[in-house]
């Protein structure tokens, strides 16, 4: 039976002590959060992917704080059991952390988000040190950062060579020692997630970075089949979701055109007689 406690924080760090893995996807409406929520998903990720799965633009840059806050409060409002983090858009902690601090509250005040989740170490660091002294949770997000897309020349992987991935291990005791409760790890080699880690005391999430992080996460429209663009070969699709939707629309088509939907109510059927 599904566990229907709420999840809180410390069940995470629980989680990984006990090597129980976290079951992470990510959520942009209100009926997927519910469904989500009573599959008994421990994490609905409100993701900035909502920008390219759900608004149709190439990146995530353009996705605004007021568009993160409207999901954000549809996703929370679906939600029993699932602890709920908010994506903080791009250039909404970046230009200073007195900024950073009122976007972040809007996500927990307005948007129902527990936590929030924000890309990067370095520059990053005094924000997320901010917001945990202020009491708003953060988990970080290192490897594969779209925001970054454009300095990163594409969506490909990282900490490929053995400096990176020694950067990359600096920055995640980086956010841990300033207070981040967990860390996605996106699309860097398996090997490097693993070292990341075993060396944490707070759990990592991987995506596209191998089985030995505490938990895994996809964006949701990706394994559901629903994502009509390509999506990364590590993505594994659980259901096929879009073809099921253009058949079911074409039947429907056809009915409506062919007078079988609606169908005549019976009373007037009897009275054309
Ligand atoms: O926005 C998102 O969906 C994410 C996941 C890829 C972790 O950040």
């Amino acid at each position: 039976m599904t566990d229907t406690k709420r999840v809180r924080l410390p069940d995470l760090d629980s989680k990984k002590r006990r090597g129980e893995k976290i079951a992470m996807l990510t959520a942009y409406d209100y009926t997927m959060a519910r469904i989500f929520d009573r599959a008994g998903i421990d994490i609905l990720l409100v993701g900035d992917s909502l920008g390219m799965v759900v608004l149709g633009y190439d990146t995530t840059l353009p996705v605004t704080l007021d568009a993160m806050v409207h999901h954000a409060r549809a996703v929370s409002r679906g939600v029993q059991r699932a602890l709920v983090i908010a994506d903080m858009p791009f250039l909404t902690y970046q230009v200073g952390v007195e900024e950073a601090l009122r976007n972040a509250g809007r996500l927990i005040q307005e948007g129902g988000a527990a936590a929030v989740k924000i890309e990067g170490a370095g520059a990053s660091l005094e924000a997320v040190a901010r917001l945990v002294e202020a009491g708003i949770p953060v988990m970080g997000h290192l490897g594969l950062l779209p925001q970054s897309v454009h300095q990163l020349g594409g969506f490909r992987q990282q900490a490929r060579t053995p400096q990176d991935a020694e950067h990359l291990l600096a920055d995640a005791h980086a956010l841990e020692a300033v207070g981040a409760f967990a860390i996605v790890l996106e699309s860097i080699p398996a090997a490097v997630a693993q070292k990341v880690t075993a060396n944490l005391h707070i759990p990592t999430i991987g995506i596209g970075a191998g089985p030995h992080c505490d938990g895994q996460v996809l964006v949701s429209y990706d394994m559901l089949g629903l994502s009509q663009d390509a999506v990364p070969s590590f993505v594994r699709r659980y259901a096929d979701f879009g073809e099921q939707a253009v058949a079911a629309a074409k039947l429907y088509a056809e009915d409506v055109r062919m007078g079988r939907f609606p169908r005549v109510p019976a009373d007037l059927a009897a009275g054309a007689k």
